[in-house]
C-alpha cells in the first residue's frame, strides 16, 4: 500500500512537471518569453534535474539579454550533465566495461573540470586499461583539487610519483574497503578466484598436525569474514579486527565471531594482554603494511607460547618491501624471516596463487609460524 502511495505521488509529480514543461514550451513558441521563463522556473523548483527545462530557460534568458541568469543556468546544466555522465561511467565500471566507463568519466570532466570524484574514477578505469601515466595524471589532479586528499597522495606514491610511506594510511584502507564491502565477496571469490582462507587453512592443518585442541583465534584484517568462516571449526573463541566499518558489518552478519573490533591491527595488538591468543590469521591483510616489524612484534607478544600465526604476503622481487601500483605492498621472500628472527619459527612456508589480478595470477608467500614454547 505504502509503496503504491509513494509511487502514485512520484507519478503525480512527473505528470505535473510534464504539464508545466509543455505549457512553458507553448508560451515560448507563441512569443511570450516572460511567461515561459516563469513556468520553467516553477518547474525547476519542483524538479531541479529537469534537463530540457534548464536548456529552455538558458536559451530564453540569453535571448532576453539576462546574461547573468543565462550563465548561472548554464552552469547548473553542465553540472547536471556531468553528474549524469559520471553515474553512467560508474555503472559501466561496475560491469567491468572500463573503456566505455573512461569515456563517460572524461565527458563528466569536460563538463565540470573540477569534478574530483570523476578524476578519481577515471584514474581507476585507466589502471584497468593499463595507462599508468594517465592514472598518475588523474590522481595528481585530485590532489590539486584537494591538497588534503591523503588517498590521492598515497596512490601517487604507489605509482612512483612520490616517496612511499611504510604502510597504507588508515583513512585510505577505510575508504577503499568501505567502498568495496558491498561487492567484495562476489568480486573476490567469483571474479578473482580468491582461495586465501582455504590455503591458509591447509597450512594451519599442516602446522597443527593431529592435535585436537581448540584455539582462541584472532583474525587480523578480517574483512567480511571469509577466513573466520573457514577457521570457525578450530575455534574455542574467534575475534576479528579490521579498519573498515562496512567490512565489519558484513562479518557481523555471518555470526561466526564472538567479538569484532574496529581498530588498526598494530595498535589493537599492542593493547592486548600478552599471550591472549593461540592462533592468528592474517589473510591478504598484511599486504597493506610495508614495514612489518611493528605488527609482527605486537602479534608475537599477543600470541601464547606454542601458538600459531598463519599469514600471506604478496611476493616481491625487490629487497625488503615495495609499494606497488595496486596500492598494496610486496615483500621479498627474505624479508619476513629477517623480521621474525628467533621469536617465531617457520613450520611451513610456500608460494601460492591466492587470487588473480587483471587476469594474471598473483604469487603470494604463505607462512605458518609458531611461537617457541618457553
Ligand atoms: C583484502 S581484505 C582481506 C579480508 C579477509 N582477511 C579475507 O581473507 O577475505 C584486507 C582487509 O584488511 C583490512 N586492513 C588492512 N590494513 C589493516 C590494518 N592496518 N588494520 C586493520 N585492518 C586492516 C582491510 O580493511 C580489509 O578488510
Amino acid at each position: 500500500m505504502a509503496s503504491r502511495a509513494t509511487s502514485g505521488k512520484a507519478g503525480g509529480a512527473t505528470a505535473a512537471a510534464t504539464r508545466l514543461y509543455h505549457l512553458a514550451e507553448q508560451h515560448r513558441k507563441a512569443g511570450r518569453p516572460k511567461r515561459a521563463i516563469a513556468l520553467y522556473r516553477e518547474l525547476l523548483q519542483a524538479m531541479p534535474q529537469h534537463l530540457a527545462a534548464l536548456e529552455g530557460l538558458e536559451a530564453l534568458l540569453e535571448a532576453e539579454g539576462d546574461g547573468e541568469g543565462a550563465s548561472a543556468t548554464h552552469c547548473q546544466r553542465m553540472a547536471l550533465e556531468a553528474e549524469n555522465a559520471y553515474a553512467i561511467g560508474k555503472a559501466l565500471a561496475s560491469e567491468g566495461e572500463h573503456g566505455r566507463a573512461a569515456s563517460f568519466f572524461e565527458r563528466a570532466i569536460a563538463l565540470q573540470p573540477d569534478y574530483r570524484k570523476a578524476h578519481w574514477r577515471l584514474g581507476e578505469s585507466y589502471s584497468y586499461l593499463k595507462r599508468p601515466e594517465d592514472v598518475l595524471r588523474c590522481y595528481r589532479r585530485c590532489l590539486e583539487l584537494d591538497p588534503r586528499d591523503g588517498d590521492a597522495r598515497y596512490m601517487i606514491a604507489a605509482l612512483g610519483g612520490a616517496d612511499a610511506p611504510s604502510r597504507a594510511p588508515e583513512a585510505y584502507v577505510k575508504h577503499y574497503f568501505d567502498n568495496y564491502a558491498g561487492t567484495f565477496d562476489t568480486h573476490l571469490c567469483k571474479d578473482l578466484d580468491y582461495c586465501g582462507p582455504d590455503v591458509l587453512f591447509d597450512y594451519a592443518k599442516r602446522a597443527i598436525g593431529k592435535r585436537k585442541t581448540r584455539f582462541d583465534i584472532l583474525d587480523i584484517g578480517c574483512g567480511t569474514g571469509l577466513a573466520g568462516k573457514k577457521f570457525r571449526g578450530l575455534a574455542k573463541s574467534l575475534a576479528g579486527v579490521d579498519l573498515s566499518p562496512k567490512m565489519l558489518a558484513q562479518a557481523k552478519a555471518l555470526a561466526v565471531y564472538e567479538q569484532l573490533h574496529l581498530a588498526e591491527a598494530t595498535a589493537f595488538l599492542a593493547g592486548m594482554p600478552a599471550g591472549c591468543f593461540d592462533l592468528m590469521i592474517a589473510c591478504d591483510s598484511l599486504v597493506y603494511i610495508g614495514d612489518l616489524a611493528p605488527v609482527m612484534a605486537a602479534a608475537t607478544d599477543a600470541l601464547r607460547p606454542g601458538g600459531f600465526f598463519l599469514l600471506s604476503l604478496e611476493k616481491g622481487q625487490a629487497p625488503g618491501f615495495a609499494l606497488q601500483a595496486s596500492g598494496r605492498y610486496a615483500h621479498h621472500p627474505d624479508y619476513l624471516p629477517g623480521v621474525i628472527q628467533d621469536r617465531l619459527s617457520i613450520a611451513a612456508a610456500g608460494e601460492e596463487v591466492l587470487r588473480r589480478e587483471y587476469g594474471a595470477p598473483v604469487i603470494e608467500l604463505v607462512y605458518a609460524l609458531v611461537k617457541a614454547a618457553p
